[in-house]
């Protein structure tokens, strides 16, 4: 396979809002929030935006694998809430990188953002349309929610992660995808609806909305079964996986994936507690906690996962 993850960064705004502070704002308890999610914080931007998380997240991806902007062909972001509907978060990041060798666009597959990056970049490499990719996750989710709605907004956060990938014989072992549109509106937030003088509906603003109880369902069905194909898929047993990196939504979807592999909870590492739901950002910024944590050493396997809105999914089998 022809593309390795060579180095990785994140970034995180500075505020940390824990549960406690959540219990002032609305009609929540610390005791609710984490014994239904695991989460006990999250990190919300007040002076950062999509862009300068990912820009940060970035130049960190560059420096861990110590590789020059310029050198980067490919640049692919991730994310749901990007700061301007164009120039893409991707060109801006761009031009912040001086990676001015490098085609830079955004994709929206949610929370598999990351995976399907990683999927993309792959594919590029493999088609031999480039050599060296940045793939980045980045969400500032704040400024989507509906912060009376406490059944949603207790669960998000805000940051980015980043990864250099770049063509070699090891690397990425095989990646599975999937959507399902169908079972879209189980999470949905509306972007700008038509608006114009020839209609009188006018111009609103519409916050995210969940189903979560049909997501949750949705995770613990669809996880494990994907991971399950690009185990097959890659003809790697369970057992080899050093670690299995999810999508950072819940912490029972999580142990639910981990039973159903019949693997250890012990090799899912999570950040959930500190970070919260950083939709394209969470797996990302996971890995990149792992491997600065010095607990990737070359040759292990490591399985990425990611899920949410669309419905969408991915998973990868990567050899570090
Ligand atoms: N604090 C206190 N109470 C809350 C609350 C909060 N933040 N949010 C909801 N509640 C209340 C509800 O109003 C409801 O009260 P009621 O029984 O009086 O009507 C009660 O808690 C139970 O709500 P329910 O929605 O049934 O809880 P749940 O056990 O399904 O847990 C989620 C809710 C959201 C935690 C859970 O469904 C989930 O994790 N789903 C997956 C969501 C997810 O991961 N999405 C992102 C995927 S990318």
């Amino acid at each position: 396979m022809p593309a390795r993850i060579i180095g990785t960064g994140s970034a995180l705004p500075k505020k940390a809002v824990s549960n406690g502070e959540l219990e002032k704002l609305m009609d929540t308890t610390d005791e609710w929030i984490r014994s239904r999610t695991g989460i006990e914080n999250r990190y919300i931007a007040v002076e950062e935006t999509t862009t300068s998380m990912a820009v940060e997240a970035a130049k960190r991806a560059l420096e861990n694998a110590g590789i020059g902007a310029e050198e980067l062909d490919l640049i692919i972001v991730g994310t749901i809430s990007a700061d301007m509907c164009f120039p893409s978060t991707a060109c801006q990041l761009q031009d912040a990188l001086s990676a001015v060798h490098a085609t830079a666009f955004d994709i929206n597959a949610a929370c598999a953002g990351f995976l399907f990056g990683l999927t993309i970049a792959e594919a590029y490499m493999r088609a031999g349309m480039a050599r060296t990719a940045l793939v980045v996750g980045a969400e500032t989710l704040s400024k989507m929610m509906d912060w009376n709605d406490r059944s949603t907004c207790v669960l998000f956060g805000d940051g980015a992660g980043a990864a250099v990938v770049r063509k070699d014989e090891i690397g990425i072992d095989g990646i599975v995808q999937g959507s399902d549109g169908a079972r879209g509106s189980a999470l949905v937030c509306e972007n700008r609806l038509v608006n114009n003088p020839f209609i009188q509906n006018g111009n609103r603003i519409d916050y995210a909305k969940m189903d979560g109880q049909a997501v949750y369902k949705f995770a613990v069905k669809t996880v494990p079964q994907t991971i399950t194909e690009v185990l097959e898929k890659t003809k790697t047993e369970a057992g080899q996986i050093k670690y299995f990196l999810l999508h950072q939504a819940n912490i029972r979807i999580i142990e639910s994936v981990a039973k159903k592999l019949n693997q250890p909870i012990e090799k899912f590492p999570t950040n959930l507690q500190e970070c919260g739901n950083i939709s394209a950002g969470s797996v990302p910024i996971l890995l990149d906690f792992v491997n600065r944590e010095g607990k990737l050493e070359r040759g292990d396997k490591i399985v990425l996962a990611g899920f949410g809105a669309g419905l969408t999914w991915g998973a990868a089998v990567v050899t570090w």
